[in-house]
């Protein structure tokens, strides 16, 4: 017989005299007739039902069962009477597949997120957590499918890279050298030894490769995993991230601010339609707020204003912040979150940033002193995208470049792009992680992707 999953039992129409399903025990209570087994396998927050009667030839096993054990039951589909669910299953039988002993950590209804932490390989058997990562993998769709009606092509963008797209240096080195005895010219490890001639390392953006394929194929997009080696533990940085990407050609930062205003809209629109079991267990348990915040991202108007626009208003605030704000500062997730949360309570994009805090490929404006930049800040987090218009005339490419010091031996293939059919263009990234937590209400990022890499952790 074919297994069927629960969310679609759940949805069932008819009652069925013959259904399989497999998954594994959240609680069980007996009566002197029945075990009552409430079971989930994952497609859905729900658990089915099952009850078991003491004819049974293995009752006395099933009246034992604990919770984390797994079992799978053929029986009848039925109305259920209590009203607190309307389906569930009559075990014609039961088989136990696996018995889960009383060490299993998950006996309690609720655990601390730290504690959940420390178990991650663990903590998806939850109902918090197996909800965030339903929503996540919803929410991976729902780009792809964003992208595609838009007639944007998905681009693989390599994970080893030999550049640092964002110039702030934080790398993590990829090499085959022995660490213990590296090879040594002029007193320098001997790059031209190791496994690509030259140093490698993790990315940590896939724009640049995007560029070049804007520069072909018009409209396209990257979403993949990045890294960064920045020592800094709060709660909204990780050191391996997912970003999407996308980059289009024929696009100026007003597109692009367009552009990223209507991406957030229609994930979240899609969320709040597709997830919302899910999301009501957010709404209930971790942010009561979290419905109306959603709403309101899905259907404001966006303000946007320049960085000196933004700096002016956090001056005059009034509000003492632990990190100063001034002219030619970036901006700290304090301030970000002033603006958003408190002051305009909804989302910002906030463009025209002072060039000397931003990269070198983003395109420099007519008064000399910004470029073409642009954030977009949401309530609870700050910074969720950042982008610009791109840096398209090659005389001013390579003299930023010589400003900022970076090699253009290094660059020479992204600098061969301004010199073949250079367009304007114009792109943006997209942290996947922290556009979960603001689909969730989840405060860290550490509880939104699978396995956390941050400083001095790398366990499972
Ligand atoms: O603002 P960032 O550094 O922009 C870029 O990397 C550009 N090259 C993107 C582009 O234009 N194609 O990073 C983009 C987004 C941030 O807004 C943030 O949401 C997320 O990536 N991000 C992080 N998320 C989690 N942990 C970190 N350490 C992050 N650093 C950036
Ligand atoms: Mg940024």
């Amino acid at each position: 017989m074919k297994r069927s999953k629960i969310n679609m039992l759940l949805k069932s129409e008819a009652p069925d005299g013959n259904v399989l399903i497999k998954g594994w025990v959240r609680t069980r209570r007996d009566s002197k007739e029945f075990s009552f087994i409430e079971i989930n396998d994952g497609s859905c927050l729900k658990n089915l039902q099952v009850i078991a009667d003491n004819a049974l030839a293995n009752y006395e096993q099933i009246k034992n069962l604990s919770t984390g054990s797994a079992v799978a039951v053929t029986g009848k589909l039925v109305v259920s009477p209590g009203g607190k669910q309307n389906w569930e299953l009559h075990a014609d039988s039961l088989e136990i597949i696996s018995v889960t002993p009383e060490s299993y950590p998950l006996q309690k209804k609720r655990h601390s997120d730290e504690f959940l932490r420390s178990i991650a390989h663990l903590r998806p058997r939850t109902n918090k957590y197996g909800a965030a990562f339903r929503i996540r993998s919803e929410l991976s769709f729902a780009i792809h499918k964003f992208f595609k009606e838009r007639g944007f092509k998905y681009i693989h963008s390599p994970i080893i890279t030999g550049s640092d797209c964002e110039g702030a240096g934080e790398l993590f080195k990829v090499t085959t050298l022995d660490l213990e005895n590296l090879p040594k010219k002029d007193g320098k490890t001997d790059y031209l030894l190791d496994f690509f001639a030259k140093e490698a390392n993790l990315t940590v953006s896939g724009q640049l490769s995007a560029e070049m394929f804007a520069l072909s194929l018009g409209d396209v997009y990257t979403f993949g995993p990045t890294f960064r080696a920045e020592n800094s533990n709060t709660r909204r940085h990780v050191a391996e991230f997912w970003m999407v990407e996308p980059e289009m050609s024929f696009c100026d930062l007003t597109g692009n601010m367009d552009f990223g205003e209507e991406m957030i809209k229609y994930l979240t629109t899609y969320i709040m339609e597709e997830c919302v079991e899910d999301l009501e267990l957010f709404g209930k348990f971790v942010d009561k707020k979290l419905l109306s915040t959603l709403e309101n991202i899905a259907s404001a108007d966006y303000t946007r204003l320049t960085y000196e626009e933004a700096v002016e208003i956090l001056l005059s605030s009034g509000k003492k912040f632990v990190y100063e704000i001034n002219f030619g500062k970036d901006l700290q997730s304090e301030h970000e979150r002033y603006l958003t949360e408190y002051h305009f309570k909804k989302p910002v994009i906030i463009h025209d940033y002072p060039k000397n805090i931003k990269p070198f490929y983003m395109r420099l404006n007519d008064d000399g002193k910004t470029v073409a930049a642009m954030d977009m800040l949401v309530p609870g987090i700050g910074e969720i995208i950042g982008g610009s218009q791109r840096e398209e005339r090659l005389d001013v490419l390579c003299s930023r470049m010589d400003d900022m010091g970076l090699s253009k031996e290094v660059y020479w293939w992204y600098i061969d792009s301004r010199r073949y059919g250079s367009v304007e263009h114009s792109g943006f990234g997209l942290g996947f992680e922290r556009l979960l937590m603001m689909m969730t209400g989840i405060s860290n990022i550490r509880d939104v992707i699978p396995f956390p890499r941050t400083p001095s952790n790398v366990e499972f």
